[in-house]
C-alpha cells in the first residue's frame, strides 16, 4: 500500500484562538513531527476572499496564523507548510475542475444553501443575495487544494466533510473521462478532538465573539478568563464539573492527574474566583514560551515569509509536474 498523504487548509480569517489551538493546531503540530506521516498544511488565503474581508485583515490574519503554527513548533522539515496563493497550479487546476463539475453538485453545498436559506427566511426577494461565484464554487477550489497534492486523508471539522466528499466526486468524474490520474481523498473527522466552550458557554467561535485569542498578552488573558460565565454557587459549596466552562477549558490543557485534582477541588467547593485564578495561571504557563516566540515572529515577518517561501518550493515540486500531466490528459498540449 502506498503511504497516506494528509492535507489540511486553514482559511486566513481572524486571529487564532484557544479553540483553534485545541481542535486543530495542537493535533496538527503533533502530526507534523511524526516522521512516518506525510503532511501538507497550508494557509487558504484565496478561500478568505470568499468571505469578503478587507485586504489588511486578510494579510494580518495570514501572518498571525503562520506565526502561531511556527511558534508552537510545527516541524517544517517534515511537513510541507505553504500559502495557497504561492502555488499557481492550484487556481489552474481549479479552472480545469470547474469545467467538469456539474452545477447541480454545487447547488447542494451546505455552505451555499445556508446563505440561500437565510435570505429566504429574511424575506429577501433574491435568494442569491450576497452570493459571489467564489462562495458558490468554494468546494471546487477546495477540491483543487486537495487533489493537487494527491492527498488521501483530509482532517477537517464536521462542517467541511461534505466538501471533501465533493472533491472525491469531482476526482471520480475526472478519472472517468481522462483515465486514472487524480487520487480519491477521504475526510478524517476526529471525534476526539475537543470542541472548546467559549466565554459565554456556547462553542468557542469567532462568529459568536466569545473567544480567547491564543496569544493574548497576560493582562488580556486574565481579563478574559475573569469574564467566563459561572453559576451563582458560593465558595465552599460543592460544584459540578459538567457544564462548567472553566473546567472544560482547564481539561483541554491538563494531564489526567491534573484533571482529577481539579475534580476533587470542585467537589470540595473551590470558589469560582479561585478557579479563575488557577485557570489563568495554568494556561498562561502553558502558552508563555510559545507566546515569546510568536512575538519575535510577528516583529520580524520576513522570517515567516522565508518559511513560506521554502514551503512553496517544496510543494511545487509536486504540483508543477503533476499539472503538466493533467494538462496533457485533458488535451492542453504542446503542438510539436
Ligand atoms: N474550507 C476549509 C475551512 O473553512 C479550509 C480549507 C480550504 C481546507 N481548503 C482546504 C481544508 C482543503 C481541508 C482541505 O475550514
Amino acid at each position: 500500500m502506498t503511504q497516506d498523504i494528509y492535507l489540511t487548509g486553514i482559511t486566513t480569517t481572524g486571529t487564532p484562538h484557544i479553540g483553534n489551538y485545541v481542535g486543530a493546531i495542537r493535533p496538527g503540530i503533533a502530526a507534523s513531527r511524526d516522521k512516518s506521516k506525510q503532511n501538507f498544511y497550508f494557509l487558504a488565503d484565496f478561500h478568505a476572499l470568499a468571505k469578503n474581508e478587507d485586504p489588511a485583515k486578510i494579510a494580518q490574519s495570514t501572518l498571525e496564523i503562520a506565526a502561531s503554527w511556527l511558534a508552537l513548533g510545527l516541524d517544517t522539515s517534515n511537513a510541507v507548510f505553504y500559502r495557497q496563493s504561492d502555488i499557481p497550479e492550484i487556481p489552474e487546476l481549479t479552472w480545469i475542475l470547474t469545467s467538469m463539475t456539474a452545477k447541480g453538485l454545487m447547488n447542494r453545498a451546505h455552505s451555499y444553501k445556508a446563505v440561500v436559506q437565510a435570505n429566504e427566511e429574511g424575506g429577501t426577494k433574491d435568494p442569491d443575495k450576497g452570493v459571489t461565484m467564489a462562495l458558490y464554487s468554494y468546494p471546487i477550489l477546495m477540491a483543487a487544494d486537495i487533489l493537487m497534492f494527491k492527498s488521501t486523508k483530509v482532517p477537517v471539522g464536521r462542517d467541511q466533510k461534505q466538501h471533501v466528499e465533493m472533491a472525491r466526486d469531482i476526482a471520480g468524474r475526472f478519472n472517468h473521462h481522462y483515465g486514472d490520474i487524480l487520487v480519491l481523498p477521504e475526510p478524517v473527522i476526529d471525534g476526539n478532538t475537543a470542541v472548546l466552550t467559549g466565554l459565554d458557554g456556547r462553542k468557542m467561535s469567532k462568529s459568536y465573539n466569545n473567544t480567547i485569542p491564543l496569544f493574548a498578552d497576560e493582562k488580556k488573558l486574565r481579563k478574559l478568563i475573569m469574564k467566563i460565565k459561572t453559576n451563582s454557587l458560593e465558595p465552599g459549596e460543592p460544584k459540578e464539573t459538567e457544564g462548567s466552562t472553566l473546567y472544560d477549558i482547564y481539561r483541554a490543557f491538563a494531564s489526567a492527574d491534573e484533571v482529577s485534582d481539579i475534580e476533587k477541588r470542585y467537589a470540595e467547593g473551590i470558589a469560582w474566583g479561585e478557579m479563575k485564578q488557577v485557570l489563568f495561571e495554568f494556561i498562561n504557563d502553558h502558552i508563555k514560551p510559545a507566546r515569546e516566540e510568536y512575538k519575535r515572529l510577528m516583529d520580524d515577518p520576513a522570517i515567516v515569509e522565508e518559511e513560506l517561501r521554502k514551503g512553496a518550493e517544496k510543494a511545487r515540486k509536486v504540483s508543477a509536474p503533476y499539472i503538466a500531466e493533467i494538462r496533457h490528459a485533458i488535451g492542453i498540449r504542446k503542438l510539436g
